[in-house]
């Protein structure tokens, strides 16, 4: 018997087994060993909602969620939201390693020279009503993209790969203000090459009848830190999602196409938008209280509070907090602000929350971050897909380089009627 092991006794049968340990987890697979008898499936695992289970070995990001700790690649969130910029960190995320500045000036080079979209999808766009939520344009737009680009589907050639991570990285920002430009029927706004990625979206944005769009510095500079932050998060519903659809061998325009279909959830990127119509419903700061007291009651939710994985308070909270203050300085001040801070006061030091340990999470002051810079909060979950986009990238190919992968397929536990004979209509009760 290995130090390294897990022994395990079935009384079913009084028989023993030994289960190797490795990272600090057994295989799943290992318990089908486990039988009641000769014809017995095998013993399985029962994880609904995946609360204990790990589906692949990674090496992009890691969290320690009990101590608030987020790393991409090795390099706490800290370092690269002061020192990084989002293209950067994509780079890191994808490549695993800093990119040298030869390099860097190829990847941004790349990027920037693939922003510009098929103009058909502009008819794609005309589809959609006025008042169209532009996470559901953006969900067909990004499938879409899969018809332009059939060799995509060959995601197992490097080169290939490469080339489509390019396109979607630089697509994103496009597709994204064209949803927003709809929903205001305004017309379009093309790529600015001599902008940065974040500076070039603002322009795609909010470009009016100026000559040259210029982006305020410091505006620029806070989407660059709110990308880098969004950029990955391991495992989370959405990377479950793009690692499940694209395990089938889709192309990677639909897997991330189905990734921000689940990033539309209000429980996950739907979060911030989901915060600020709490805080608008609370309104005073006086109302909390009596929300609160709804939230203990099981009748609201605090929306911003809590996460699957941190138990502590998000890194990333602690950054988008700090730089609130930064934003607020070059926009008008949201007057939301005040109750949010309140609200985070009040929850941090009741007894619920803290028995949880329910903290703000990256959501709770993003929202405001974003009303300030001018953008509907239909936006939102939009201005997470485009920094996730890398993320979701970088664990899609490493699901495709992982020999271990096959098609994702859970198991079930089937409770439902054994063989019944079909009735006809007339004999139903
Ligand atoms: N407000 C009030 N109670 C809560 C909240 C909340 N925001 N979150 C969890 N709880 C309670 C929950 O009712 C449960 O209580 P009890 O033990 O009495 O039944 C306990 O805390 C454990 O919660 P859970 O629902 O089992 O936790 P989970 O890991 O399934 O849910 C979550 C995680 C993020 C979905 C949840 O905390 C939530 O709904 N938060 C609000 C939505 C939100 O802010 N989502 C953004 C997540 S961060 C963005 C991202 O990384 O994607």
């Amino acid at each position: 018997m290995t130090a390294n092991s897990l022994t395990v006794t079935d009384n079913r049968t009084g028989k023993v087994y030994e289960l190797p340990i490795e990272l600090g987890a057994i295989r799943a697979t290992d318990l089908r060993k486990i039988k009641a008898s000769a014809d017995d499936f095998g013993l399985m695992s029962y994880d609904p909602a995946f609360m204990n289970t790990a589906a692949c070995r990674s090496a992009i990001t890691f969290i320690d969620g009990d101590r608030g700790i987020l790393r991409y690649r090795g390099y706490p969130i800290e370092a690269l939201a002061e020192r990084s910029t989002f293209l950067e960190t994509a780079y890191l995320l994808l490549y695993g390693e800093l990119p040298t500045g030869e390099r860097l000036d190829d990847w941004v080079y790349q990027v920037t020279h693939h922003t510009w979209v098929h103009e058909n999808l502009k008819k794609v766009m005309d589809g959609f009503h006025y008042d169209a939520h532009p996470m559901g344009m953006l969900v067909s737009l990004v499938g879409a993209l899969s018809t332009f680009y059939p060799e995509a589907k060959n995601g197992v050639d490097v080169e290939t790969r490469r080339l489509q991570i390019i396109r979607l990285i630089a697509k994103m920002p496009t597709l994204a203000a064209f949803t927003y430009r709809h929903s205001l029927g305004m017309p379009l706004a093309y790529p600015d090459n001599h902008l940065s990625y974040t500076g070039n979206f603002l322009n795609m944005l909010f470009k009016a009848t100026e000559a040259k769009y210029e982006p305020h510095p410091t505006l620029e500079r806070a989407l660059e830190v709110l990308f880098i932050l969004h950029a990955d998060h391991e495992q989370n519903c959405s990377t479950n999602a793009v690692r499940s659809v694209g395990s089938s061998r889709v192309d990677p325009y639909c897997a991330v196409a189905a990734g921000v279909a689940a990033l539309f959830g209000p429980l996950h990127g739907g979060a911030n938008e989901a915060v600020l119509r709490m805080l608008q419903a609370i309104g005073t700061k006086d109302r909390i209280p009596d929300f609160i007291r709804q939230v203990k009651e099981g009748r609201a939710r605090l929306m911003g509070f809590g996460h699957r994985v941190y138990k502590n308070y998000d890194p990333r909270a602690k950054i988008i907090k700090r730089m609130a203050d930064e934003t607020f300085e070059v926009t008008r001040p949201n007057p939301l602000l005040p109750v949010a801070r309140e609200l985070e006061r009040i929850a941090l030091e009741d007894e619920y929350f803290v028995s949880r340990k329910l903290y703000p999470n990256v959501d709770f002051y993003s929202g405001l971050i974003y009303q300030a810079m001018g953008f509907p909060v239909e936006m939102f979950p939009v201005l997470f897909a485009i920094p996730r986009t890398a993320g979701w990238l970088a664990q899609w190919q490493e699901m495709i380089d992982d020999p271990e992968q096959k098609i994702a397929r859970p198991r079930q536990l089937y409770v439902g009627q054994g063989e019944r004979e079909y009735v006809p209509i007339g004999l139903r009760g």
